[in-house]
């Protein structure tokens, strides 16, 4: 049986500084589902890297007196540096400036030149520096777009307007296409005016760090049409035709919504020209934000995830990311957040219980797992909701709501927690000695369950659950957990985070 194949991507970020959360935010959703996948025995092929032309990065490259070549060199590890640190499982790392690429792009513009997509003409118009593009009169009026200047020069433009008909038709006969909804109405909206050409060139007298245009050499590529290309530069497109054909359509590229214009206009529409398919999903997911602002290095507001990851954990940080931002709307970043979620979730549901339940096994069944028994009516009740979770939680990760499926299966610990509370099996042990373990195996079995599910948002966490329980890689399923089995002793998972309380004033 041939496995489905999952190719899922992250935007290429540019090396201009050190990455902050909101970076670390989709590097890991991406990482959250490519897991998921690959333990459901998907082939997946998971792709991150970084966008290293264009003037911003020259400007910061400048800016420490380096060479544009020299600055991205520097900076790259950073970023690898920080998803190794984070636990993320990418397939590739891909670099603009690598041969691989440029190659790509260079054959690209020369086969799109070839077949007529590609022309050169005078241009005058409002260009943001900030965003590196051109803008319309109406989006300078919006006031949204930051150093705009009138340009007047002679460029290269892709004919994007040519594919407008066509690309609004695919939109609209792929309702699962641009997610969520409310993006792909925005999208909709947006091209019910008329789609321009794309200025894919920068002349070399204002900007050189690019990648030369092969049939001028006067100019550079502009760095989006660049960029967009290392989609399929990855998976081998001219240059490994199996493992391109294996790959591509993507199935999800994972995006932040500040770039849903160009890949769902620029980048649609470039791969019309090439005759290749469209991704399955373009995603767009919501802002962190500090208060009311985007978090974002030029508004100085950054957090910086390596603080956090070494303060309290790399799984705590995947787990509130993931947990606390519902997919496609904005979230703000607060320490006093995370540390509540932290301590409900992580300390006291999650955590607790795994101590609970070794604990009481410890003490009443020498550190083994008993048997279960004949389950009684409330066992039944937990076993329904156990047996259920891993179709649920599939259910919702396929529709991309991350925070929807660790709510589900944190809604089964919590309802072991009163399970436990209502048995209360240190009482029975007194009494009924096998009635305790069979609740006791219930409330570990799901435990094992929900450590399993968690595997891919905490990876590190749930696999030192799933050692104490002495059971690695047993699945989705009820059941998985082996009575007989001697739980390992260990230290508290999640230790609860002491607040300490600011602004109080000593008793005399
Ligand atoms: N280089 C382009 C992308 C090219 S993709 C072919 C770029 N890079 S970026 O460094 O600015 O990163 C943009 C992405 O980082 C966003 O789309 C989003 O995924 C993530 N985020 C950056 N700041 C963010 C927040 N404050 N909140 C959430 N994610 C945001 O644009």
């Amino acid at each position: 049986m041939t496995k489905n194949k999952f190719y899922i991507t992250t935007p290429i970020y540019y090396v201009n500084d050190t990455p902050h959360i909101g970076h670390a935010y989709t590097t890991i959703l991406a990482d959250v589902l490519a897991r998921f996948h690959r333990a459901m025995g998907d082939d997946v092929f998971f792709l991150t890297g970084l966008d290293e032309h264009g003037q911003k990065v020259q400007q910061a490259a400048e800016k420490r007196g380096l060479t544009a070549q020299a600055h991205c060199d520097d900076l790259a590890p950073r970023f690898s540096g920080l998803w190794e640190r984070l636990g993320i499982s990418n397939d590739d790392f891909i670099r603009t400036t690598q041969p691989r690429h440029v190659k790509v792009v260079q054959a690209i513009l020369e086969a799109v030149y070839a077949k007529g997509d590609i022309y050169q003409k005078e241009y005058e118009g409002l260009y943001s520096v900030a965003e590196e593009r051109f803008i319309t009169e109406k989006e300078a009026e919006s006031g949204q777009f930051r150093e705009v200047k009138k340009i007047q020069e002679k460029n290269w433009f892709f004919k994007m307007s040519a594919y407008q008909d066509r690309l609004v038709r695919y939109i609209e006969e792929n309702p699962g296409f641009i997610r969520p909804e409310h993006r792909k109405n925005e999208m909709l909206g947006f091209l019910r005016q008329p789609l321009g050409d794309l200025c894919i060139s920068r002349p070399k007298s204002r900007l050189n760090w690019g990648i030369e245009i092969p049939f001028d050499r006067d100019y550079v590529t502009y760095v989006w049409f660049d960029a967009l290309i290392n989609y399929i530069t990855a998976p081998g497109y001219l240059s490994d035709e199996a493992k391109f054909r294996r790959w591509w359509p993507v199935s999800v590229h994972l995006i932040g919504k500040d770039i849903l214009t160009t890949h769902c206009v620029y980048w649609t529409t470039m791969l019309f020209a090439l005759d290749l398919p469209l991704p399955a999903t373009i995603f767009a997911h919501g802002w962190w934000l500090t208060g009311e602002s985007k978090m974002s290095k030029s508004a100085g507001n950054v957090v910086d995830p390596l603080d956090i990851a070494s303060q309290y954990g790399v799984d705590a940080l995947r787990y509130y990311l993931m947990a606390e931002m519902v997919l496609g709307a904005d979230s703000n970043f607060t320490p006093e957040n995370f540390i509540k979620r932290y301590n409900s979730d992580l300390a006291n549901d999650f955590g607790n219980l795994l101590n609970r339940v070794s604990g009481l096994i410890g003490k009443y069944f020498d550190g083994i797992v008993p048997a279960p028994l004949e389950p009684s009516a409330d066992d039944q009740l937990i076993m329904a909701q156990g047996r259920a979770l891993g179709g649920l939680v599939s259910g919702l990760l396929k529709e991309y709501k991350v925070d929807a499926a660790i709510n589900a299966i944190m809604n089964l610990v919590r309802a072991v927690n009163k399970y436990m509370e209502v048995q209360a099996p240190w009482k029975l042990a007194k009494t009924d000695l096998p009635a305790a373990g069979r609740v006791l195996y219930t409330a570990t079995e799901a435990l094992r369950l929900a450590a399993a599910l968690l595997g891919a948002v905490i990876p590190e966490k749930s696999a030192e659950a799933l050692d104490v329980l002495g059971a690695r890689g047993t699945g989705f399923e009820w059941g998985g957990l082996r009575s007989g089995t001697r739980l390992a002793v260990h230290p508290p998972l999640f230790p609860r985070i002491e607040i300490v309380p600011v602004n109080v004033v000593p008793k005399a």
